[in-house]
């Protein structure tokens, strides 16, 4: 993969720059600007040309890509629509937009004409944010298990030209948003990669090398041992059909005072989900691979969040195990004891996700934390409701709730909040258990999350169901969501 390198430079450079493609974008009804009409001059008068027989225009998102003339081999333009509803949405479909195409370019040195973005600062370090985020996320190729690598994305160069601000505070803002990108690939590597590469075990091997690579990251594992020892029993009883050891990762970042309330993240990270016992049908199935993509967004962002070195607290725990029918397997009717005493009988082995989850949700209660948000591809049910646009977003608390839903629209990455309460929870009460573990058929995102709300009593919490868009399907893979929303919490939260 093309590591990529952001930079700023001064609007007049546009022009006389090396440049593969220069791209610049239009607005509806507005005049090139300045360095836009030098870059123009400067490539053979081909973007007015283009734009005089309309095959570029400012329509949103239209890439019209011109081959140039002397030092800029080529122009794309970009159009932004009007500027006056020039927000947040139209932003990211330009930034989609640009970064799908130069990464599906040739180009490798590649300059941007902002200076028409936005004359308000902190607009134009938004936008910087997406540019650098979605460029980062465009030249992520999956390779590892490929014998013969396709050839990559060759970009190497991202620099955005402006006067507004300085070339230190575009270098800065599109900086930042490359490393959100990079953390988000780093959760669409590990997500993507298969069952039997990425392990319970090569999660936690993933986990310890994070934690020498940040001096503010100190990670430990518990084994199968150490989790019986602490009555983690529902958790252990996912694992107990496989061959593969469970594992619980504990990843702590001390970016803030030592007596600071951590934020914890707590993923679920079953690295294959067979069903166990009630066992799922053979079409599909492969896309089970994808069922750590809760975990794989804890490791993403614990990487962003150290590499940004963000001035809180934060410790991310995944719950790892794979989930298979054997003689040793869990079956339906069997009844465990979670860590917090409560006894859970298990209707149905496929509905595991909640049975990890709830023993890590006890497990940091120790922690006395700020808040708590768990991460998971829980349910098939989330998808019928939101599709792959919104994660579900489910709390015991309201302004978390908000939190997570504004940090959601300002990311792009949206989550919709849905009811939890006694109505839907009444489904999960047993005759032979405190709990069973599904409910009765109806609202199953609904009733899962009540499960999980049943031992996070003691903080705040918030359940994110990212099975719709955490992965689309096996040909387009891993999204990297819900790592810029999480993040985009946590630096709120950093203040
Ligand atoms: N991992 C699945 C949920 C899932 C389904 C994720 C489709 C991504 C795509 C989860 O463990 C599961 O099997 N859930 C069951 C719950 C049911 C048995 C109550 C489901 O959704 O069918
Ligand atoms: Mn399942
Ligand atoms: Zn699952």
């Amino acid at each position: 993969m093309s590591k990529l390198t952001v930079h700023g430079a001064k609007a007049a450079s546009a022009a006389t720059s090396k440049s593969d493609i220069v791209v610049v974008p239009l607005f509806t009804n507005e005049d090139l600007s300045a360095s836009a009409s030098q870059v123009n001059t400067a490539a053979g008068d081909v973007l007015q040309r283009a734009i005089s027989i309309g095959d570029a225009d400012a329509k949103l998102g239209k890439i019209t890509t011109m081959v140039g003339s002397g030092n800029i081999a080529r122009v794309m333009s970009v159009g932004c629509g009007d500027r006056a509803s020039f927000n947040l949405e139209a932003q990211l479909v330009v930034t989609a937009a640009v970064s799908g195409v130069l990464a599906a370019s040739k180009a490798k040195n590649v300059m941007f004409v902002g200076d028409t973005i936005a004359d308000n600062k902190v607009a134009l370090a938004q936008f910087l944010e997406f540019l650098g985020r979605d460029t980062a996320m465009a030249c992520y190729r999956y390779t590892a298990t490929l014998g013969t690598p396709k050839p990559g994305p060759t970009l190497t160069k991202l620099t955005v030209a402006v006067d507004s601000i300085s070339a230190a505070k575009v270098k800065q803002a599109l900086s930042v948003g490359a490393t959100i990108g990079n953390g988000a690939n780093l959760t669409r590597e590990l997500v993507n990669l298969p069952g039997n590469v990425c392990t319970p075990s090569y999660l936690a091997k993933e986990g310890r090398a994070l934690g020498r690579k940040y001096d503010k990251l100190s990670v430990s594992v518990l084994d199968e041992k150490k989790m019986a020892n602490m009555g983690m029993g529902s958790l252990l009883s996912v694992g107990n059909g496989s061959d593969e050891p469970s594992k619980l990762i504990v990843m702590k970042y001390d970016g803030g005072p030592a007596k600071q309330a951590p934020y914890c993240l707590v993923g679920k990270g079953i690295t294959f989900d067979t069903g166990g016992i009630s066992l799922k049908p053979a079409k599909g199935m492969e896309s089970m691979k994808f069922d750590m993509g809760g975990a794989g967004s804890v490791f993403g962002v614990m990487q962003t969040v150290a590499e940004l070195g963000l001035n809180i607290n934060v410790i991310g725990v995944v719950a790892a195990a794979e989930n298979m029918p054997s003689g040793c397997a869990t079956k339906p009717g069997d009844v465990v004891t979670s860590m917090s005493g409560k006894t859970i009988e298990i209707l149905n082995t496929d509905a595991e996700g909640r049975l990890v989850l709830c023993d890590a949700l006890t497990y940091v209660e120790r922690f006395k934390p700020a808040e708590v948000v768990d991460i998971a591809t829980l349910t098939g049910a989330i998808i019928v409701s939101l599709g792959h646009e919104a994660s579900g977003l489910f709390a015991n608390d309201d302004g978390l709730a908000e939190s997570l839903t504004a940090a959601g629209l300002a990311s792009g990455d949206e989550a919709w909040r849905l009811p939890i309460n006694k109505r839907y929870d009444r489904q999960l009460n047993s005759k032979f258990a405190d709990m069973q573990n599904i409910g009765t058929g109806t609202a199953g995102s609904i009733t899962a999350a009540c499960f999980l709300a049943r031992f996070a009593e003691k903080y705040k919490w918030a359940h994110l169901d990212v099975a719709g868009t955490a992965f689309q399907n096996m040909q387009k893979g891993a999204t990297g969501r819900p790592v810029p929303l999480l993040v985009e919490y946590l630096r709120q939260r950093a203040g």
